[in-house]
């Protein structure tokens, strides 16, 4: 009988989903066993997917021992899990952790540099991932983690850590020089949580998102201007940093030809209407090579105290603009994974799975 299951969706087209049950995977020594509890979805799931191949994310949960040929994706999750079993000493049945998890019920990890604060997944197919997926955090060793926040943590954790060191790259480099930053996809997450880290800091912050998203994300307060993408020309000529986290390559075009040379910095941060832009825009962000840079200057608690107190800060503020969305069941994570691909979810709502 089949004790666990695995959801995929088709490499080729997201939209094609498989459930299926798979048996439950034997732990071998030096391994453990979580089971995979309650996670989220967001467009950045489904970026993870598009990405898939380009930036290896097909590779962290492959798809073969759960029974399932190469034509399927997992597309990786985060949230929490607990273990269940473990043969490594400071790994222990009932600890639970946050992580990057499969959309399915149970994954063998095989923990490395155990201590208070968790375990890296030393699993050979993971070694020469980027290391920060690798880490599973445990509840107890985690200055950031409140038992009544987890779902919070669960949505955001990732996101607003992308938007704290966007924010802070950006002001490192003294905004390149900019006097506007522009942001597509305003109303996402990860968009307004850095525009909520950049509000006050100098240059004014304008929110580019679609006629239907306006009013949320005017009202969010943390833009100076909400555009929608058909009002690039009301921008001020002035020099103009964007922050594309759409990849809508009509909407760079429109900056381009309206900015000209005052469009001073063209950044991919992300890909909400899932066309690769990383070529288009010349320079990517990607949060672990600033957060690289960080625990250098600051070593890894002074990041870890750095984040802490900014997550702290946003919270408050996080709970006027988020209506969390509880599913059970793996049936609920397929509706939410198709929601959420459609573009169906609304901005205020953010979908958590309890598996
Ligand atoms: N570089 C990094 O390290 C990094 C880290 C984290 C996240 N990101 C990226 O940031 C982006 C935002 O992620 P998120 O999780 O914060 O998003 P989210 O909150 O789920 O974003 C929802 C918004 O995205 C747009 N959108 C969503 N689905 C769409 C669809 N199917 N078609 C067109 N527009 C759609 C809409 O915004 P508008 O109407 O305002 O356009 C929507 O309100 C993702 O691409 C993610 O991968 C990058």
């Amino acid at each position: 009988m089949a004790d666990s299951w695995t959801f995929a969706v088709a490499r080729d087209d997201r939209a094609r989903t498989t459930l299926v049950d798979s048996p439950m995977p034997a732990v071998a020594d030096g391994e453990a066993l979580l089971r995979v509890d309650r996670v989220g979805l967001t467009a950045n799931n489904v970026t993870y997917a598009v990405l898939g191949e380009a930036m290896r994310y097909w590779e962290f949960f492959p798809p073969e021992p759960r029974g399932l040929d190469r034509q399927w994706g997992l597309p990786p999750l985060w949230g929490f899990a607990e273990v269940i079993a473990s043969t490594v000493a400071g790994v222990e049945a009932g600890q639970r952790v946050y992580g990057y998890l499969p959309p399915a019920g149970h994954l063998v990890v095989r923990p490395d540099r155990v201590d208070a604060s968790g375990f890296r997944d030393a699993s050979g197919h993971r070694a020469d991932l980027p290391s920060p997926y690798n880490a599973y955090r445990s509840t107890s060793g985690d200055p950031a983690h409140r038992a009544e926040q987890e779902d919070l943590l669960i949505l955001f954790r990732p996101l607003f850590f992308t938007s704290f060191m966007l924010a802070d790259q950006i002001i490192d480099n003294d905004h390149y020089g900019a006097q506007s930053l522009v942001l597509s996809s305003a109303s996402s997450k990860t968009a307004y949580a850095a525009a909520c880290e950049l509000h006050g800091r100098g240059p004014r912050l304008i929110g580019l998102t679609s006629p239907g998203n306006l009013a949320f994300t005017r009202s969010l307060g943390c833009y100076d201007t909400v555009l929608t993408y058909d009002d690039i020309s009301a921008l001020d000529p002035v020099p103009t940093v964007y922050l594309d986290l759409a990849g809508a390559p009509a909407t760079r075009r429109a900056l381009r030809d309206h900015l000209g040379d005052r469009l001073v910095r063209d950044i991919a941060v992300g890909l909400t209407q899932q066309t690769p832009n990383a070529d288009a825009a010349g320079q990517v962000f990607f949060a672990p090579v600033q957060m690289r840079k960080r625990s250098r200057d600051w070593g890894r608690d002074g990041l870890d105290e750095r984040f802490t107190a900014a997550w702290q800060r946003f919270v408050p503020v996080l709970n006027k603009w988020l209506a969390v969305q509880v599913g059970n069941g793996p049936e609920a994570l397929r509706h939410a994974w198709l929601d959420v691909l459609a573009g169906r979810t609304p901005p205020r709502v953010g979908h958590v799975v309890q598996l």
